[in-house]
């Protein structure tokens, strides 16, 4: 099948790329000239495990390619929208212009019976609006959110836990178009949903709010470990093998960040609001106040183990992105925390394996350096990113470079026995 794909960030390159290795003729168009000439050289313009070889393949065997002219998506049956909705500058709505400006775009080369498929994460009630606008050229809209996951997102696009179809006017039409891109998952028999376009809408963000639920909730229990004297490590050991809870997303630490997970929520907030039921969702409202509160904390814990002071001190911070595996600092609480670290004085050097490009542009006035720079000489070590190079570090190795061997671990990651023995005052959070 020939397919476009509007937009080619984090979601849409990743989608571009993965149909293509399984045979489909893809077209992914951006109006960023220097990421597409990147694509087309056959590099990801971000960090994303195994993309870079997908996307190779992809160009070689003549099955890709990127465009930044939207007459290229003439022809394709259906059409990818793959575009970001970023928290809007002064509110806490998505702000919608780039899809709007994407359909705006790509309208004049949509022919009839063309299905427009839905990517990106919006507020619910958009799909109807975009519908009303694509049915008159006689072409028919879907709305097929994405659940992947940065760090994993190749795999996640290839085999997805399920797909969701949202359809509306042609609805005959758009599923046989979806099923016929997604022949590969569908065969290997991933669950398939058909609902209306609003469920489909609500599927993702309810997704993401639950998933941030989940995180707050474990950080609100840390805030009372830490008053209590209990382990919320353990705890969430133990509450998790129980299987309607689950062990997965109950990592206590800094909390959550990223491009999706804080700001769908806010989206999903003002959403609501709107509709007239913002309290039903008003918890979420919480559960950005616990995420955020992580941060004070680690900012607070750093400045009491500093002895109420931390002008002048010398604070290794390890890790910008989001998380591990990523390049990605929107919204980082790494990049949050260290920011204000140096804002009260203190002489912060971060480190990154891949992000120190990204942050460098958010915060251009904060040092970064190697690992060992950042260690050396430091009074004391935050470890706020859990990628394997940090948490793999030999602590004997660490307490020989730093001035004084206190760490705080902000993802509770490190093997704390081993940093322990080898003799530094360790500090997870939510746990003595
Ligand atoms: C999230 C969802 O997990 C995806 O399903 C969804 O498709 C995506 O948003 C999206 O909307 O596009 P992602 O933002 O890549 O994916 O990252 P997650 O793996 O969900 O992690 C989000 C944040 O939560 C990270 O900062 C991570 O460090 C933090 N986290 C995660 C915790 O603090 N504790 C946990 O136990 C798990």
């Amino acid at each position: 099948m020939k397919l476009s794909v509007i937009g080619c960030g984090y979601l849409g390159a990743v989608h571009a790329a993965a149909m293509a290795s399984i045979g489909h003729s893809v077209v992914g168009i951006d109006v960023d000239a220097d990421k597409i000439a990147l694509l087309n050289s056959g590099r990801a313009p971000f960090f994303e495990p195994g993309l870079s070889d997908l996307l190779e393949a992809a160009i070689a065997s003549g099955n890709l390619t990127f465009s930044t002219d939207f007459a290229d998506a003439a022809g394709a049956e259906a059409h990818f929208i793959a575009v970001g909705t970023p928290q809007s500058k002064d509110g806490l709505s998505a702000d919608l212009r780039y899809v709007h400006s994407a359909v705006d775009a790509l309208l004049p080369y949509v022919a009839p019976g063309d299905v427009v498929v839905g990517k990106s994460t919006v507020p619910v009630g958009t799909a109807e609006v975009l519908a009303e606008r694509i049915n008159p050229a006689g072409a028919f809209l879907a709305w097929n959110p994405e659940f992947l996951r940065e760090g994993f997102a190749v795999e996640d696009t290839l085999r997805p836990d399920r797909l969701v179809y949202g359809v509306g006017e042609g609805a005959e039409r758009a599923e046989s178009v979806l099923d016929a891109v997604y022949h590969v998952a569908l065969d290997a028999q991933t669950p398939k949903i058909i609902a209306g376009y609003a469920t489909s809408e609500l599927v993702k963000v309810s997704a993401n709010a639950f998933l941030a639920t989940k995180i707050s909730f474990i950080n609100a229990m840390a805030e009372i470990a830490e008053v209590t004297g209990a382990d919320v490590v353990k705890l969430a050991d133990a509450i998790g093998m129980d299987a309607r809870i689950g062990r997965r997303f109950l990592n206590a630490g800094v909390g959550f960040g990223g491009g999706c997970l804080p700001k769908d929520i806010r989206a999903f907030r003002a959403r609501a609001e709107e509709l007239g039921v913002g309290h039903s969702v008003r918890f979420l409202e919480e559960i950005d106040a616990i995420n955020l509160r992580r941060r004070d904390r680690v900012v607070d814990l750093t400045t009491t183990l500093l002895d109420g002071d931390v002008t002048g001190r010398k604070v290794a911070v390890l890790g910008l992105a989001f998380k591990p595996n990523s390049d990605d600092v929107r919204d980082s609480p790494a990049v949050d925390i260290a920011s204000r670290l140096a804002a009260l004085g203190a002489d912060v050097v971060a480190t990154d394996p891949e992000a120190i490009g990204n942050a460098r542009r958010r915060e251009p006035d904060l040092v970064f350096g190697t690992l060992e720079e950042a260690l050396t000489d430091a009074d004391i070590v935050l470890l706020l990113t859990e990628w394997k190079d940090f948490t793999g570090i030999d602590p004997a190795w660490a307490a020989s470079l730093v001035k004084t061997p206190i760490i705080i671990d902000g993802r509770n990651a490190l093997p704390h026995t081993e940093w322990i023995d080898a003799l530094w005052e360790y500090h997870g959070l939510g746990r003595r």
